[in-house]
């Protein structure tokens, strides 16, 4: 993506400018960021969606003025009624189900894939919301259909009402207000309090980010690490020659501590070993997801990786789905334009090596990456 041109859906910003000015800073409304949106998703759709087990889903109704949340699936007939008002019904991951949700999202893809995670549909009736909030991660809030009333503050006061199933404000002290109409935006910033109201029948779309916590990063990596450590070839055991006799017994000898010490410090330290499990961590597949397997008949034209295949790379691998592979010369700058383009045109395979080619259509049999028309998009 070209990061210096001005794009209608930042209101004219260029995505440089707009992560400069605006990203992790302040909100930013554009008006008809997407003009004539029409929505990809029918109401009927986002309901089957929310019927299916494997997706994720949520109903947050007030009842008598109480909060209430349950979790999908749900069968049709135990939603609310249309008529019903305030009730909203989320459904998570929808790009990883509808293809032009996937499209869609790949307009933000100026941000980098690792920090992107799904994107979400909310389904309102009039006066339907989930209260006044604040998220954790950066959000594109964009208007598909009806009319949405957003009211956002700043909030220095984080503290949360007690005893009810959903994160509320205790004391919300909205600065601004919008009314979004279809094809309408609002970007927030994490922990940015906004409050959204359906004015009549609405959707939202919600673009949303993923951000690691060092914590679980931490103990992602180390998971990931020790296996590595457990492949290592060189058993070596502890040894203590020099072990004079002990009147403690208890007492942990310091030189297990170092031992110790040494060991974690060796798989920390294999070239490359930390690289390789973020990126096999940053493209593992989220646990609801899976491939249809598929024979790729052997004929390529054009090649695009699966709507669900996560693909990305650093200096010395490319990955994808979990998985890592060494790759340098001609056939990294190919695996990089997969990754940058999720598509490889018939001019591009006809440059790539047979072990490149070899591995492209491994993919497509697991149904990664699919067999498609060649649309010669890059130069
Ligand atoms: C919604 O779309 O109803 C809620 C989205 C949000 O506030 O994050
Ligand atoms: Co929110």
């Amino acid at each position: 993506m070209d990061t210096q041109q001005p794009l209608s859906l930042l209101g004219g910003l260029t995505p440089e400018q707009f992560m400069r000015r605006h990203w992790h800073k302040k909100p930013l409304l554009v008006r008809q960021a997407i003009p004539n949106f029409k929505p990809p998703v029918l109401r009927s759709e986002m309901f089957a969606l929310a019927a299916e087990e494997a997706v994720e889903s949520r109903l947050v109704q007030q009842v008598k003025g109480a909060w209430k949340l349950r979790h999908g699936p749900f069968a049709r007939r135990s939603l609310p009624a249309m008529t019903q008002r305030e009730w909203t019904l989320l459904v998570q991951g929808v790009d990883l189900h509808n293809d032009a949700v996937h499209q869609l999202m790949q307009q933000f893809r100026f941000v980098p894939e690792a920090r992107l995670d799904d994107l979400m549909i909310s389904y309102a009736t009039d006066g339907g919301g989930v209260g006044p909030h604040f998220d954790s991660y950066d959000v594109f809030l964009l208007q598909a259909h009806g009319r949405r009333r957003w009211r956002i503050g700043r909030q220095k006061d984080l503290s949360l009402k007690d005893g009810i199933p959903l994160k509320i404000l205790a004391d919300f002290e909205p600065e601004e207000e919008f009314v979004l109409e279809p094809g309408d935006m609002l970007y927030l910033p994490p922990r940015y309090a906004h409050d959204g109201i359906a004015e009549g029948e609405c959707m939202t779309y919600s673009i949303g980010f993923r951000s690691p916590a060092r914590a679980e990063l931490a103990q992602e990596l180390l998971v990931r690490l020790s296996e590595d450590a457990a492949d290592d070839e060189q058993v070596q055991m502890y040894r203590d020659p020099k072990q004079e006799a002990v009147s403690e017994p208890g007492a942990i000898p310091a030189s297990l501590q170092g031992f110790a010490q040494a060991a974690l410090q060796r798989a920390l330290a294999q070239p490359l070993a930390l690289e390789r499990a973020l990126g096999e961590y940053l493209t593992e597949p989220k646990p609801n997801v899976w491939f249809d397997a598929q024979g790729s008949g052997g004929m390529m034209e054009a090649v695009r990786l699966d709507r669900r295949t996560r693909m990305m790379y650093d200096a010395h691998h490319v990955f994808i789905n979990g998985e890592s592979y060494r790759a340098a010369g001609k056939d990294a700058t190919l695996m990089r334009r997969l990754a940058n383009q999720r598509y490889l045109s018939a001019k591009d395979l006809a440059r790539a090596s047979d072990d490149a080619l070899e591995l492209i259509s491994t993919w497509c049999d697991d149904g990664w990456a699919q067999p498609c028309a060649d649309i010669d998009l890059a130069p």
